[in-house]
């Protein structure tokens, strides 16, 4: 074994997505509907999840595979303690050159200097809608969206290399709000993302009628702001770039259900009571917990996440897409968005 591995169908590992809770205090209807989530819902124990220590080791080993961007998600990231501790040593492993953290942002007012100085790199930050009564509906909290607003701009104090924020569009409940959104984060400077209603997990209810396609967010959006494609940076991008004609800055567009990127899907995720998941849609996850805790050597747990990639052969959304019937599927908020 050396080297960086390929899946079955030619694709490296690149991304590492690592969730480091279950929680949330967010309710999205597309991602944790309340009359599932609710207060008899059993989330996860904390000696379940993994240790810094143990997520730090795994990544340096997913790091000497080919892992060079890492994610941290969650549930809500910003829920597990003492997070800046667990950046500070990720920041450190040799090949990760770009460390991220995807945020509802409604905690990140006061985090976003230290965990700026711990080494993150980069925020993305859930943002639905800019009026209090369709945030709501979008993310059943009873938080005004100033408290996220609030969030994003601490995290342009901070100065980190990039602020994104992404809109999950639900036909009917926030898609005329599209345009505000965009004009925000024009504004404001950062990149606006629109993401197609995905069928993630079992428990939201997904309907096709409830999928605004990216094709129709964009004339939406660029009826306003005229656009302009954009070639994307590297392969496997989620995002389908746009860029404004008038200088205005970049959009994006994630068309994970009209139009599928698995082909160059280099992304795994890693549960917070670690599960090796090489696929956003998969049911199951390789357990590494086990053989970490029962005194696994490096070697081994590289032969495990190696062996793990290599067997890989996921392509989900295109099998969505040419009508294969789907399997049972882990909720995001336990795999991480
Ligand atoms: P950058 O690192 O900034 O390019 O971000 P990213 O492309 O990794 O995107 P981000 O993590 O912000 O993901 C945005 C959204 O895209 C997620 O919340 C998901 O809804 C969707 N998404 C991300 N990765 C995948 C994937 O592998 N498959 C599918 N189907 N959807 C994904
Ligand atoms: N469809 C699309 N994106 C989703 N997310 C969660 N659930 C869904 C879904 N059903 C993504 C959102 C959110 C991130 C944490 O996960 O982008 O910002
Ligand atoms: Fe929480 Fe994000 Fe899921 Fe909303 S989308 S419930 S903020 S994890
Ligand atoms: Fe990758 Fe699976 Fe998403 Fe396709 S559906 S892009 S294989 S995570």
């Amino acid at each position: 074994m050396g080297g960086t591995p390929a899946d079955r169908r030619g694709r490296p590992l690149r991304d590492l997505r690592v969730s480091v809770t279950d929680r949330c205090n967010f309710r999205c209807t597309y991602c944790m509907p309340r009359d599932v989530f609710g207060p008899g819902f059993a989330f996860l124990e904390r000696s379940e999840l993994l240790t810094f220590e143990e997520i730090e080791r795994l990544v340096r080993l997913a790091a000497g595979l080919g892992v060079r961007k890492v994610r941290l998600t969650g549930g809500e990231p910003l829920l597990r303690r003492e997070l800046e501790t667990l950046v500070a040593r990720l920041a450190a492993i040799d090949g990760v050159d770009d460390l991220a953290m995807t945020t509802n942002a409604s905690l990140l007012a006061r985090r976003a200097a230290p965990l700026r100085a711990a080494g993150l790199g980069r925020v993305t930050v859930s943002l639905d809608a800019l009026d209090d009564a369709t945030f709501r509906a979008m993310s059943d909290v009873a938080l005004p969206v100033a408290r996220v607003l609030d969030g994003i701009a601490a995290a342009s104090a901070a100065g980190f290399d990039e602020i994104k924020l992404n809109a999950v569009v639900k036909r009917g409940v926030n898609d005329g709000g599209l345009v505000d959104l965009a004009r925000f984060a024009r504004d404001g400077g950062h990149v606006l993302r629109c993401i197609e209603y995905m069928d993630v997990g079992g428990t939201n209810g997904w309907r096709l009628d409830d999928v605004v396609p990216a094709a129709e967010i964009l004339d939406r959006i660029g009826a306003v702001f005229p656009l302009e494609p954009l070639p994307p940076r590297y392969p496997g991008e989620v995002a389908t770039r746009y860029r404004y004609l008038d200088g205005g800055g970049e959009l994006g567009v994630i068309g994970s259900v009209t139009t599928p990127f698995c082909g160059d899907c280099t992304r795994a995720r890693l549960s917070a009571i670690g599960e090796l998941y090489t696929c956003l849609f998969s049911g199951s996850g390789r357990d590494l917990r086990g053989p970490l805790r029962a005194g696994a050597d490096d070697e081994e747990l590289r032969a495990l996440l190696d062996g793990t990639w290599r067997a890989r052969d996921d392509r989900y959304s295109e099998q969505r897409a040419d009508g294969t019937p789907g399997l049972a599927r882990v909720e995001m908020s336990y795999i991480g968005g």
